[in-house]
């Protein structure tokens, strides 16, 4: 499949790397046309990696992951466009989080909601949130932490889940491990999971870890 990977941070990059190796044609995209990390990047993969600007790396996407920083992902959109985004699955794995100031600053809220933001903003764009509740070296692999543990899914396309959750097996996640919570507004109390998120990450440090759902036996 050709998969838009927009952002050139780690996350783009593992992430991209992930779906090169399961034989994606990937193009990352970024703001300028001249992108030292991106070309480095699509440099490791001559056969199926590219890189563009936001705008090429959308338009080349069948399906696109926003991996930009949370605070600027709107103003990311905005440059790739609306005519490429519209009609595509959008898996957005953002957080709006400040870490200026020395201590992290989360902006999502009940009324702050990135994911809906995106969405509300692009409404033909099938926009899903997942991914964003663990470190990227989780996401493209599930089995670096023990157990049962969780991705979350919101969105309010149905096919659009569905190729998102058809792409997370790929990465390893089993449907067990695969939570969808609902429509697009429930990707509110994900975002605010990462409130949670930063004190394990205090605790824990870098060391792999997840959230997990447990149920009745
Ligand atoms: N680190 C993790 O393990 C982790 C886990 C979960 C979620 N996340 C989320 O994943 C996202 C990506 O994180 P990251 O650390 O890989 O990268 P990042 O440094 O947060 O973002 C890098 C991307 O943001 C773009 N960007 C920066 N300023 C911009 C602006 N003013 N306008 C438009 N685009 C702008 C950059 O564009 P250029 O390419 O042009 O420089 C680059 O592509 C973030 O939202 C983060 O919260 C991260």
């Amino acid at each position: 499949m050709k998969i838009g990977v927009l952002g050139t941070g780690i996350v783009g990059s593992v992430i991209a790397d992930k779906l090169v190796s399961l034989g994606h044609d990937v193009m990352m995209g970024g703001r300028e046309a001249h992108n030292e990390k991106g070309q480095a990047w699509a440099s490791k993969h001559p056969q199926n990696a590219h890189y563009g600007t936001f705008a090429q790396a959308a338009t080349f996407g069948e399906l696109l992951f926003a991996c930009v920083l949370g605070t600027k992902t709107l103003e990311a959109l905005e440059m790739a466009g609306d005519a490429n985004l519209n009609g595509k699955t959008l898996i957005d794995l953002g957080n709006e989080l400040d870490f200026s100031t020395g201590k992290p600053h989360i902006f999502a809220s009940w009324d702050n909601c990135l994911a809906e933001r995106i969405q509300n903003r692009f409404p033909k764009t099938n926009v899903v949130k997942s991914l964003n509740t663990m470190n990227c070296y989780v996401m493209v692999n599930p089995s670096l932490v023990q157990g049962e543990h969780a991705v979350f899914m919101s969105g309010n396309n149905l096919e659009a889940k569905t190729q998102t959750r058809n792409l997370l097996k790929s990465f390893g996640w089993t449907d067990h491990m695969i939570v969808d919570l609902g429509g697009i507004e429930t990707a509110r109390g994900v975002e605010m999971l990462m409130g949670l998120w930063v004190s394990l990450w205090g605790v824990i440090g870098n060391e792999p870890f997840n959230v997990g759902i447990f149920r009745k036996a």
